[in-house]
Formats: C-alpha cells, sequence, structure tokens
C-alpha cells in the first residue's frame, strides 16, 4: 500500500535574517474557545492562529452542537445550538487540551463525560486537580476510563488549593467558578498569561475575578454571563516567539520577532543573554542577534513566570552550540525529552538521566533524518537542522502542525531553504527513496 509521508526538506547551514510576525497564542485560543460553551451565544474572535489544535478544537465544538464561520480573519463561533456535554476518546486522544471542556460543560449542563486523553508523549499527565476542584465545588465525580461529572444541583462555590499550578486546570476551575453559586477561592492557581487571558475574557461576558496574574484567584460566581460584546484578541504567542528567537545563536543573524508581548517572555529573554546574545525589545517587539561565543547555562523549567518547559526542547538546541557544559533541568515533564535522540542522530552532545540533561558544545550539528514525536521537540529538530550543514528531512509534521502556523514561509522569509514535501513510501516495504540509496 503507497503512504504519503509529509517531511520538511531543510539545508542548513546558512545565515539566517529578519523579521517575523508571531500568531496568537495555541495555548490561549483552546481555553478561550472552551469558554464559549458557558453561555449560548455568538463570540467572534480575532488573530486566531490556523493550526491542527484550533481545528481539532472546533471539531469537538461541533460535535458538541456549535458551528463556525470565518469572517475574513474574525472567528465566529456559535455555541446557541449546543446541547452536547460528551467528549468522546476519538477527538480527545488527538489533544489533550480537550480536557478545557470540562469545566465549561459542567456549569452549563450540570454534568459532563469527557474521555481521558490517553498517553502522552512528554509523560504522564494526570488529571487528579481538574476532577479534584470540581467535586470541591459538590459535583459527583469519576475518573476512571473516562472523566464523568455531575452536579444536577449546579456547582456550588469552594476553596480549592492546587498541589501544583497547573495551566489547564487552572482554566477549567476559573470556568466553572464563573457559574457556579457563590465565591471561588483558587490558591496556587497557575499565572501563565494564557490563564490571564483567560480570566480577561471570562471579565468580558461579565464576571468578576480578583487576582488575575497572580497565584490566588477570587471568583464571584452566579453572575449573568453574555457573550463580549466586541471581538476579542488572541494574545500573540510567547513560547512562538522564542522559537524564533533562539535562530540569532544557531544562525548567525539578526532576528526581530514582531506582534508578540515581550513581558510574557522575561525568564527565556534574560537566559537568552546570559548565553551572550544581545537581546533588547520594546512594545511588540524583541530583536536577537549574536555578538560572540555563547556561554552555557544552567536551565530549570518551571512554571511561569519560571522558564516554560515549551522551550525547553528548542533552548536545548541553542546550548549545543555554546562553549561548554550545560546542564537543563526539566521539572514538569520529567520524560520530555523524546528530541534528545534524534539530535544526538544530528552529532549534538547530549548526556540525559531522569530529569536533567547535560549538553557539551560547541558541537558541529549534521544533517539528518530525523523524527518529532512531540510538538516543541519538532520545533527543536527544525532550529537543529537550520543550524547544521547539509540537508535534512524532519519527519512528524503531525506534531509540529498542532502549534506553528505558516513555519515554512516565516522561515523562507527569514531565508530559510525550506520545504515541505511528500514522500511515498510503501507501508509494508522499504521507502521509495532507499531504493535510491537515498
Ligand atoms: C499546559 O498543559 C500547556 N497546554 C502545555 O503546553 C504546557 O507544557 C503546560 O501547561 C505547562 O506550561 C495547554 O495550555 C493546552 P499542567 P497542562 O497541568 O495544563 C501535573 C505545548 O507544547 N498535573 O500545568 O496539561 C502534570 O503532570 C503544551 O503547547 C497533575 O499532577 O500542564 C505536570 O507535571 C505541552 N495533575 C504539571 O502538573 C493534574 O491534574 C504541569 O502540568 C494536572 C497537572
Amino acid at each position: 500500500m503507497k503512504e504519503d509521508t509529509p517531511y520538511l526538506e531543510i539545508e542548513g547551514g546558512f545565515e539566517l535574517s529578519g523579521e517575523v510576525r508571531v500568531s496568537g497564542a495555541k495555548n490561549a485560543v483552546l481555553p478561550v474557545l472552551a469558554a464559549t460553551l458557558l453561555v449560548p451565544g455568538i463570540y467572534r474572535l480575532a488573530r486566531v492562529p490556523r493550526l491542527l489544535d484550533l481545528y481539532t478544537m472546533l471539531e469537538l465544538l461541533e460535535y458538541l452542537g456549535a458551528s463556525f464561520r470565518w469572517e475574513e480573519d474574525l472567528l465566529v463561533v456559535d455555541t446557541q445550538r449546543v446541547e452536547g456535554w460528551e467528549a468522546p476518546y476519538a477527538l480527545v486522544s488527538r489533544m489533550r487540551g480537550s480536557i478545557l471542556v470540562l469545566g465549561a460543560l459542567t456549569a452549563r449542563f450540570g454534568r459532563a463525560r469527557v474521555a481521558k486523553p490517553g498517553g502522552c508523549p512528554i509523560g504522564p499527565r494526570p488529571v487528579d486537580l481538574h476532577t479534584r476542584g470540581l467535586a470541591l465545588m459538590g459535583a459527583r465525580v469519576e475518573d476512571q476510563n473516562e472523566i464523568w461529572v455531575e452536579a444536577p444541583q449546579g456547582l456550588r462555590g469552594a476553596e480549592i488549593v492546587l498541589d501544583f499550578p497547573s495551566v489547564t486546570a487552572t482554566e477549567n476551575l476559573l470556568m466553572a467558578a464563573v457559574r457556579a453559586r457563590g465565591r471561588s477561592r483558587i490558591v496556587n492557581a497557575a499565572r501563565e498569561p494564557e490563564v490571564e487571558f483567560l480570566g480577561r475574557f471570562l471579565e468580558a461576558m461579565g464576571a468578576k475575578i480578583r487576582g488575575l496574574g497572580t497565584g490566588v484567584l477570587e471568583i464571584e460566581g452566579g453572575r449573568e454571563l453574555t457573550p463580549p460584546s466586541e471581538p476579542v484578541t488572541i494574545i500573540p504567542d510567547r513560547i512562538e516567539t522564542g522559537t524564533y528567537l533562539m535562530l540569532a545563536g544557531l544562525c548567525g543573524g539578526e532576528i526581530t520577532v514582531a506582534g508578540t508581548e515581550p513581558q510574557y517572555l522575561e525568564a527565556p529573554l534574560l537566559k537568552l543573554r546570559e548565553a551572550g546574545l544581545e537581546v533588547e525589545w520594546e512594545a511588540d517587539r524583541v530583536y536577537a542577534r549574536a555578538t560572540g561565543p555563547l556561554r552555557p547555562l544552567k536551565v530549570v523549567t518551571a512554571p511561569y513566570p519560571g522558564f516554560p518547559t515549551d522551550l525547553q526542547a528548542q533552548i536545548m538546541v541553542l546550548l549545543t552550540q555554546a562553549h561548554g557544559i550545560s546542564r537543563i533541568t526539566e521539572n514538569l515533564f520529567k520524560e520530555r525529552f523524546r528530541h534528545v535522540p534524534e539530535l544526538q542522530r544530528m552529532g549534538a552532545d547530549i548526556e540525559q538521566e531522569g530529569g536533567i540533561a547535560f549538553v557539551r558544545g560547541p558541537t558541529p550539528l549534521r544533517a539528518a533524518e530525523v523524527k518529532a514525536h512531540d510538538l516543541r521537540a519538532g520545533a527543536s529538530l527544525v532550529l537543529a537542522a537550520l543550524a547544521a550543514e547539509g540537508v535534512s528531512r524532519v519527519y512528524g509534521l503531525e506534531h509540529l502542525d498542532r502549534g506553528y502556523e505558516a513555519l515554512e514561509e516565516k522561515l523562507r522569509a527569514l531565508g530559510a531553504r525550506i520545504r515541505r514535501r511528500r514522500e511515498e513510501s510503501f507501508a509494508a516495504g522499504r521507502p521509495s527513496w532507499a531504493a535510491r540509496g537515498g
């Protein structure tokens, strides 16, 4: 049987320079789309990134009874005919972010059934903080093969302490709390900009929330909510911003990332400066360039405002070019190192044990055939291929396309030699190019 495997063909080793404009944030638009389930109505969103994950979430909303259309660049979502409260495995397994409908559906319908997302390439991702919070709000919860939540009398306000400032758990409980009877407090809440943005969106719907951007959220539940009267613009993607900035240290040019929010990126920007990059920012743009040999770093991933785990793989590639030994500690997803063996195939000198990786540099990277096993690993392999002499092939685009809008076009605008290609191969037999000795 013939199969058609897409891959990125990248000829690396060239200087890249110029300006790239970031898209709206994947991890901001997903919770906002879930929030449109809270009350029936028409929601208009601007700067929505055209990503696989966006379409998966829209497919889930459609499955629940919503509809959507594009009005030029505005995404218009209509949730007036939503009746469903079940999220099936077929959709949830494609994107863990689907869990975000749990709080909104429970708040709207007094019940929800969401299939368990199953295994994730970056390690175990339990949902106990989500379900325990809903149980404290008076729901009956079953958490076996699927999550089954019931609150026939509706949810009531509660005092919730999160054992860990989980991003989506905070978002789910925030969405539940704005429709619960009475006041709620979420202590040790996540402070990520995407969480704060969801809070602002809920406020635009009429919710009353104190402490957004801090670790303690106070919510006056039960207020009347309506869709925001004006279109809401999705915040820029800080992870996409950070990904492009790494190019300044890897491909020797001057990179400007425009349309971004520098204040959301302080930890990564200061780390890049520590590594010896010249990094400046103003209003909505960040500028970076290499001024000399890169210095090794210690990087420890942490909840916001610490160094984001979603930039761990990308900075690892940068540090393969630093003069000395860097140490990267992954504290959020201990198994988030599936990019390491692929980078080693490209000649990187990395030793990884448990949640720590040691990167020795500078080590010239060489072109190779590599495969992305998760979204950010994919981004790191593209960066490595752009830095490596020769022509690489990056497979696993089903991961990369989940979180980077118009990646090839944006990179080509910086001078990259990159194109998406399809490879015909026989599922059972050797790939077609093997015969040609490729
Ligand atoms: C969000 O995932 C992001 N996804 C992730 O981005 C990001 O890596 C992560 O936050 C951390 O910043 C979205 O926003 C859609 P967590 P989330 O709950 O909410 C433990 C990307 O590449 N935990 O904050 O699932 C968990 O195991 C993706 O864009 C529990 O123990 O992450 C982990 O160790 C990948 N019980 C830690 O908390 C729970 O109930 C942080 O996870 C929930 C989480």
